[in-house]
């Protein structure tokens, strides 16, 4: 008797399927009401008492070896059936997390779209620069004063090699490898030995901007500004300050009024109201020469700006670090901008 109970436990453990229907039977053979289970147990009057002990424990094994496979079997079954939902086209969706552009690529590229409306190409050069691209070929020769305005990260073992301190360095690349007429834009990062503030970063983007032709004026240079400033931020009031630059004479900060309502824009604006968005001028002559250029067939224009600083205006953001922290919070707030 005891052998025939070893031989079903055999069975019941060498037992697999994965269709429903044959678990069934198989639970149905062992557990039904006419089942091999029931019959072993009525057989237990039969056994000799000497056998009885383990009859009895022989097959209560059984029993539980029967439940435990047909409990395995189902279960198996059901997560297969959750899996195959996975591809029931009708089933709602999972939502799915999109990413989104960060805020300085979002106006990086609306300014893109504003120039090259114009006709403006676009135009790029390297972060790593020499000190002719970055410094003297825009009028800086070495030991000028005016390269302390920028303070400048240098490469340890080559003085000559830099970070760029602004992107004024593509103008020089472009000009060198093409003729007038040249109107190009070349946005890109840029770095300086600052501190780091709520207005200032040691890493910051620029978009330079370069217009070079027959008989170009300061006016040109005014329309397409203000062109610019209504394009980006709608009806908007600018101002011109005299300034200086070596590479363009004469020279000219644009500012942008921001407001002086909050105790932001006071800190912001340094209680002035207005905020300097870029540099511009009237190509100095040198500049040209250095590039291969004709001053005396050809005169241009140049311009560079900050573009966390348009941002901030634009955004009413009011610590430039914010940009460069990565907190999710805040990039995600830019979502519904493209
Ligand atoms: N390169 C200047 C800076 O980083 C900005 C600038 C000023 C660019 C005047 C120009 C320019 O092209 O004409 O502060």
């Amino acid at each position: 008797m005891i052998e025939e109970v070893q031989k079903h436990l055999k069975e019941v453990a060498a037992f697999s399927s994965h269709e429903a229907e044959a678990i069934e039977n198989f639970r149905v053979k062992y557990a039904g009401k006419k089942g091999i289970l029931n019959e072993l147990f009525a057989a237990f009057r039969t056994v000799p008492n000497e056998e009885k002990k383990a009859y009895g424990q022989e097959l209560n094994t059984l029993k539980t070896a029967v439940n435990e496979k047909v409990n395995s079997l189902q279960s198996q079954l059901t997560s297969s059936a959750k899996n195959t939902k996975i591809n029931d086209p009708s089933r709602t969706p999972f939502p799915i997390e999109t990413g989104n552009r960060h805020p300085l690529a979002v106006v990086k590229n609306r300014i893109i779209d504003i120039f090259t409306q114009i006709g403006f190409t676009i135009s790029e050069g390297p972060e790593i620069e020499d000190d002719w691209h970055n410094f003297t070929a825009l009028n800086l020769p070495e030991h000028h004063p005016a390269r302390d305005m920028q303070d400048t990260f240098f490469i340890q073992t080559d003085p000559d090699i830099l970070l760029r301190t602004h992107t004024s360095s593509v103008q020089v690349r472009y000009m060198e490898k093409n003729q007038p007429p040249i109107r190009t834009i070349s946005p890109g990062r840029v770095f300086r030995n600052e501190a780091i503030s709520a207005r200032s970063h040691c890493i910051f983007h620029q978009i330079e901007g370069l217009y070079i032709a027959k008989e170009v004026s300061f006016t040109d240079l005014i329309q397409t500004l203000k062109y610019f400033t209504n394009a980006l931020f709608g009806n908007s009031k600018i101002r011109l300050r005299p300034s200086y630059f070596p590479f363009t004479e004469p020279s000219a900060e644009v500012d942008i009024y921001w407001g002086l309502e909050t105790e932001t824009d006071y800190r912001i604006t340094k209680g002035t109201g207005w905020l300097e968005i870029m540099g511009c001028g009237m190509v100095d002559p040198n500049v040209l020469k250095n590039c291969g250029i004709d001053p005396e067939e050809y005169s241009g224009y140049a311009f560079g700006m900050g573009i966390e600083r348009i941002a901030m205006l634009l955004y009413q953001i009011s610590d430039i670090r914010l940009f460069f922290e990565n907190d999710i919070r805040f990039l995600k707030q830019f979502k519904a901008t493209l």
